[in-house]
């Protein structure tokens, strides 16, 4: 039997083990959430009213005494009964594009890198979202989903691009994504998802950015860029890209003409495991920023990649005094239990 999910003067109607946030975003009611999976904590809500099955939500993301005191994660969180929920320190809620389901036809495929694939899917309907939010991909022959980042504009509402990098053993890349997967395929799909991505226009002031991706953490970054600098073609935008050797570099081109169509954007590579002779940067992003800039007050800060590339970044932009308002970041988090140290299918 399905409940009803009622956030400030908004309300949702939630169908038998739906979770809330699932619910709220596709009636376009807004709340923050970033993994969509248990582990983040982003979509942390108080439930004010009501009974919720906190259902597999982990002990470290929502702790016993978290539940005791009315917590929930409105990503795993199913309503038992009509439920009203409110967002921590009493935030409001606002409309966001609907998250739906939706079917895509791959366009094309390209392997651009090391283990790295840009692959473009075709929508008969355009998508609404924001510049560096993501989708889900469903794994054929499965109920397991995996996220992966736009790289688009939002503009760019019909045909939307992905970089999938090979995880080997991953479930929907080892198999599916990096060789199985051929053009005019349909490919079952949702989103939009996730907060990463700039304020609304009228709000962005056109402060001064720096983007830091490792691998294909840059293709959120592209979108969200490229929309900064078509709001404000004279905003200082600059962009760290991290790899591990040059192999593994991609999208150059692209990163060239926006260096010569807008003055005030730069990009730098850099090669965490560099041979002696390379021109190119060496060692991290992070520490590459922290070289070049000086001071970081009034700039935003965009990071997306592994969680410890991430964490350095945070450190980094406070340590250039960047107000940790502006400091955004998406984490590449396991899609599994990994078997390998790290599997990130995002
Ligand atoms: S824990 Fe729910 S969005 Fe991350």
């Amino acid at each position: 039997m399905g409940a009803t999910v009622r956030i400030g003067d908004r309300e949702a109607a939630c169908a038998e083990g739906q979770p809330i946030l699932d619910a709220l975003l596709r009636a376009g009611v807004w709340m923050p959430n970033s993994c969509n999976q248990g582990t983040c904590g982003t979509c942390k809500l108080q439930v004010v009213e009501g009974e919720v099955d906190h259902g597999t939500s982990p002990l470290d993301t929502l702790t016993p005494d978290e539940r005791v005191s009315g917590l929930a994660l409105g990503c795993q969180a199913r309503p038992c009964t009509d439920t009203v929920v409110a967002l921590p320190g009493g935030a409001a809620t606002r409309s966001t594009h609907e998250l739906r389901d939706f079917d895509a036809t791959v366009a094309g495929i390209e392997d651009v890198a090391r283990d790295t694939r840009r692959i473009l899917l075709r929508l008969e309907e355009p998508l609404r979202f924001e510049a560096g939010q993501y989708v889900e991909l469903v794994v054929p022959g499965t109920d397991q989903r995996r996220q992966y980042s736009l790289a688009n504009v939002a503009e760019e509402d019909k045909e939307l691009e992905l970089h999938v990098r090979l995880v080997p053993g991953g479930l929907a890349t080892h198999g599916w994504l990096c060789r199985d997967l051929a053009v005019g395929d349909v490919v079952r799909a949702s989103g939009p998802l996730g907060d990463f991505h700039l304020p609304p226009a009228e709000e962005d002031a056109g402060e001064p950015m720096v983007l830091i991706g490792g691998g294909t953490g840059l293709a959120p970054l592209l979108g969200i860029a490229r929309t900064a600098l078509a709001r404000h073609p004279d905003r200082q935008v600059v962009l760290y890209h991290g790899v591990r050797d040059e192999q593994d570099l991609y999208a150059g081109e692209l990163l060239d003409d926006l260096s010569s169509t807008y003055p005030g954007f730069g990009y730098h590579q850099v090669l965490s495991e560099a041979p002696d002779e390379t021109s190119l940067r060496t060692g991290f992003p992070t520490d590459a920023f922290l070289d070049d800039v000086p001071s970081a007050r009034g700039w935003s800060g965009w990071l997306c990649g592994p969680p410890p590339m991430v964490e350095a970044g945070v450190k980094a932009f406070k340590r250039r005094r960047m107000a940790p308002r502006l400091i955004h970041r998406e984490k590449f988090t396991p899609a599994e239990p990994a078997t390998t140290p790290f599997i990130q299918e995002s």
